[in-house]
């Protein structure tokens, strides 16, 4: 029997966790240091790692790996890839990004534009090139899809290949069973609808934050920012390399820049907020320098 999201979905099918940090904190514990890989034991011990937000995560991934069917993706791409939603200056953006309030613990995080901008100020105390700076200011703008009514599992969480057999290195991988896309042949050989070593450019992930800030931003940054922007959630490549086969030289080349992205990404977060008042005028010639007056969305 193929499960279809009920219309319309119920707030806890929309939004199972407190806020989409519970995603990234959860993030953590599974990679808790840079050079993690989720081996057998490390996976068995984070499933069993006791916090509060552990059924709304499991609940989250439940509706995620159910939901998020190849032409789940289609139709996404069709509705939101069109830019024709809004358009606005890069801080008029940020400030929209961060209507999205956490409300469940309001001392502790630190809103959107805070992790966008420590993520970035990382990025460039490390002396990486200026694009990569602005690769990690930006990572995260696609969020703003849950401003436009999406549910919390069509914009975070690690995103997959659909249209083709799902890795059991991709997190909670039991709860695929229930995807309509489990049961179709077409979908789940190792290669599905694509060919092997095809590259992911020509490759559907799953729809979300990540895919989303790719296309709003695709003409104007180099393209390692892109692969950044792109493929940050792509735990299971990136991490655990479950896609080798679907890769080719060109992929394998950008994935270096993925993979010394996503530490700046995971690994930033700090209580104390940079000085926005300092650093507004070396961000605001680095945003003039790549981008245009205002971006659709
Ligand atoms: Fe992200
Ligand atoms: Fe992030």
């Amino acid at each position: 029997m193929q499960e279809k999201p009920t219309q319309p979905l119920s707030p806890s099918e929309m939004n199972p966790l407190s806020s989409l940090d519970v995603w990234e904190d959860d993030l953590l514990e599974r990679y808790p240091d840079p050079e993690t890989i989720a081996k057998e034991k490390s996976t068995e011990e984070y499933r069993n790692y006791e916090t509060p937000g552990r059924d709304t995560v499991r609940e989250f991934y439940r509706l995620n790996h159910t939901y998020q069917t190849y032409d789940f993706v289609q139709e996404k791409r069709a509705e939101f890839l069109k830019f024709d939603r809004k358009e606005m200056s890069v801080w008029d953006a940020f400030n929209f990004l961060n209507e999205l309030v956490d409300d469940s613990d309001p001392d502790t995080d630190l809103d959107q534009f805070q992790h966008l901008l420590q993520t970035s100020e990382a990025i460039r105390a490390d002396g990486h090139p200026d694009w990569m700076v602005l690769a990690g200011l930006f990572h995260d703008m696609g969020k703003v899809l849950c401003l436009f009514g999406e549910p919390q599992w069509a914009v975070v969480g690690d995103t997959f290949p659909v249209g083709c057999a799902y890795s059991d290195k991709i997190v909670y991988p039991e709860f695929f069973k229930n995807n309509p896309d489990y049961s179709d042949a077409r979908y789940q050989t190792p290669n599905g609808v694509y060919s092997a070593g095809c590259g992911l450019r020509n490759v559907h992930m799953s729809w979300g934050h990540d895919e989303y800030v790719y296309h709003m931003l695709k003409d104007y940054l180099p393209e390692p920012a892109l692969y950044m922007l792109r493929y940050h959630s792509f735990y299971a490549q990136h991490r655990e390399h479950a896609y080798d086969h679907l890769m080719d030289d060109h992929d394998r080349e950008l994935f270096k820049w993925v993979n010394l992205f996503n530490p700046y990404d995971l690994y930033s977060k700090n209580p104390t907020p940079p000085n926005w008042t300092e650093l507004r005028p070396y961000y605001e010639s680095l945003v003039a320098k790549y981008l245009p007056a205002t971006i659709k969305f």
